[in-house]
């Protein structure tokens, strides 16, 4: 039996376990990414860890996310990232250089190697054939230091694409239909493999945007072949070198097969505030539209941004319209400049952004109140924009352009005859903008500021907990919903005291007090619990608010194993009508906790004394993160097991 294009990846880098799907299996890491948000975390931790240089073959530092500096918060966390990474041995991106993943994929990614970065999109990578996964800032420090990256062997998905995109259809509409097929929860534990005489009539960014938002059906990784349009990719961007052909086994087996025909694809839109509510940008034609964003790790390539000139050559954005376009780099930004589009974009009347995430982490550009919002970001959950009555709709860039002209809604297919586009065959190459590491670490001072504060420890898992309910939510809670990342509180990144007031508010104004009152507490919720991004804070502040269980009926992968790694314990009902037996305040006795975990027992019977009730919940934990628990986290593990985890 042959292997899927993912499982050739995953068998060259397998280091510890077996390749079954659902076993836990450890993986060699090449490369590493961490964007500034995550970042300070992520090397507060390597820091910590007492290894001297990176043991990658390479890792970046990118700053793209706080990019705003109305304050010392954020211009303390770029200089402590750019000496930390001088000294260890990281590359260092900076401010204006653009979105990790855009540069990433320009200057960086490699067919074959794996990569793991702390931020959920990392999948991008997957445009060249790369295993790129969203991980924790402590397993990319634990990988920077050479330990293992640690995954459930994932089940592979097939995408067999046929045919080849009509006129103003895109790449964003296939992972719209992806999305509607799959759901937010249909990647988890699958990695989504693309394939078929479809694959090549799309480029690498097209590519990339599809495995970007396969981050949003939740799972492990999206991949692409890499193929003669790869090799074309990287020689215009000057490394050719860096090419490998890459396919899957023609006898290779897939868990499932879902067929595209890309020529019956039309424009599609995720209606908020969920990026698999998707419908047709012919059914929404009409939409009264207050503000278009153009940008983001999802389509902020040359490719996306020439369409937007061309469709915007000659025409004027409707005077009810707000129009912001972000390019994706500083070479995507310059080659605009340079053949002349960029003056087509600023004619029309749109503003012009720095190369950042911006808009799409709530940097800025907050939509009025009540507003309409058209996006070509790959995330709409509420509140997110920044403003908390906003409806955010996720789109093409052509859709985004023909709409932002109309002042509504619109199906790009009515816009008029399609524009063509002419990519350069090499891009501008200036990396004046990142900074290598310093040959020797030894003399670079790592400079902090007052925001750097240290992370919170954990404690290792004791034998019992007795604690109340401090909050039950819901289905689908997001990262967002536990740990928001708005202008208040992202420049605080490195600062868990302060973002400890505003954990959880957008369910519960008195989480935060709440926890502080009764020193801690046991976290109640529904199915794919923690799905979104890969912040680690949404971890690490719960645990600095007394956090000692988290009881769900399912949980979101990355942040199953970030609450691992911070040293709190996942555990999943038994029997989903439980959750409904449970209230706010109840007191749950957890006992026999080590013992459990320690001996690999699967199940951990808990009395809820408040209602008099007994019921099971499952610990479904590989051996690994047993360990991880008992020594309390992963730092604990790490220092205390000398192996890097
Ligand atoms: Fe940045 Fe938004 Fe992507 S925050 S990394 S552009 S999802």
């Amino acid at each position: 039996m042959g292997y899927t294009l993912a499982e050739k990846i995953i068998a060259a880098h397998l280091v510890e376990g077996e390749m079954k799907p659902g076993a836990e299996i450890g993986l060699r890491i090449d490369q590493t990414l961490t964007q500034d948000a995550t970042g300070t975390m992520a090397y507060l931790e390597l820091e910590a860890m007492g290894v001297d240089r990176v043991k990658t073959e390479r890792s970046v530092a990118y700053i793209d996310h706080n990019t705003l500096q109305s304050g010392f918060e954020n211009a303390d966390d770029h200089r402590y990232i750019r000496t930390v990474a001088k000294k260890y041995g990281v590359w260092f991106s900076r401010p204006g250089n653009g979105i990790c993943h855009q540069v990433h994929l320009e200057r960086f990614g490699v067919p074959g190697k794996t990569l793991i970065g702390s931020d959920s999109h990392t999948p991008t990578g997957g445009g060249i054939g790369m295993l790129a996964m969203g991980a924790g800032g402590l397993d990319v420090a634990v990988a920077m230091g050479g330990g293992a990256y640690h995954i459930t062997m994932p089940k592979t998905v097939k995408v067999n694409l046929t045919g080849a995109l009509p006129p103003y259809v895109s790449a964003k509409d296939v992972i719209l239909k992806v999305l509607s097929i799959l759901s937010v929860k249909g990647g988890v534990g699958r990695v989504i493999e693309y394939g078929g005489a479809g694959v090549a009539t799309l480029s690498v960014p097209q590519r990339a945007t599809i495995t970007n938002m396969g981050a949003e059906l939740g799972a492990t990784t999206s991949i692409f072949p890499s193929d003669e349009t790869t090799r074309a990719f990287l020689r215009a961007q000057g490394r050719e070198g860096d090419y490998v052909p890459l396919a899957p086994d023609a006898d290779a087996v897939y868990e499932r097969v879902i067929d595209i025909d890309l020529g019956a694809l039309e424009p599609l839109v995720a209606k908020p505030h969920s990026p698999d509510n998707v419908d047709t940008a012919a059914n929404l034609a009409g939409l009264k539209v207050d503000q278009v964003c153009i940008g983001s790790c999802t389509n902020s390539s040359l490719a996306d941004m020439l369409t937007v000139a061309a469709m915007l050559k000659g025409r004027t954005v409707h005077p009810e319209v707000s129009l912001v376009i972000a390019p994706g780099s500083k070479q995507v930004l310059t080659m605009l400049a340079e053949n002349g589009a960029l003056a087509d974009i600023v004619a029309a009347g749109a503003r012009v952004l720095e190369c950042a995430c911006g808009p799409c982490i709530g940097m800025g550009q907050a939509p009025q109140s009540g507003g309409v919002s058209l996006r070509t970001f790959n995330r709409n959950f509420e509140g997110r924009s920044g403003t908390a009555d906003a409806s955010v709709y996720l789109v093409s860039p052509e859709t985004a352009v023909a709409s932002a002209v109309a002042g509504v809604l619109t199906d790009p297919r009515t816009f008029g005859a399609p524009v063509e586009i002419k990519m350069p065959e090499h891009f501008l190459v200036n990396d004046n903008l990142i900074d290598p590491p310093a040959e020797s670490g030894n003399d670079v001072e790592v400079l902090r500021g007052p925001n750097i504060k240290p992370f919170p420890e954990a404690k290792p898992l004791p034998e019992e907990i007795d604690a109340p309910v401090t909050i039950k939510v819901g289905d689908n809670i997001t990262t967002d919903h536990i740990m928001p990342a708005t202008t208040k509180q992202l420049p605080y990144r490195s600062n868990i005291p302060y973002l400890s007031n505003y954990c959880f508010t957008r369910c519960d104004e008195e989480f935060p007090e709440r926890m502080r009152h009764t020193g801690g507490g046991i976290l109640v919720g529904g199915v794919n619990y923690g799905q979104g991004s890969s912040r680690e804070h949404a971890a690490l502040v719960p645990l600095y608010l007394g956090a000692k269980a988290v009881l769900v009926k399912s949980f979101a992968r990355i942040h199953k194993a970030n609450l691992v790694n911070a040293g709190i314990l996942p555990l999943v009902f038994e029997d989903e009508a439980d959750y409904d037996r449970i209230t706010l305040g109840d007191r749950l006795v957890l006992r026999g906790l080590r013992e459990s975990a320690g001996t690999g027992g699967e199940r951990v019977e808990i009395e809820n004394v408040t209602a008099g009730v007994r019921f099971g919940a499952r610990l479904e934990l590989s051996q690994r993160e047993r360990a991880v628990l008992l020594a309390g986290g992963l730092l604990n593990y790490t220092r205390e097991s000398g192996k890097n985890a």
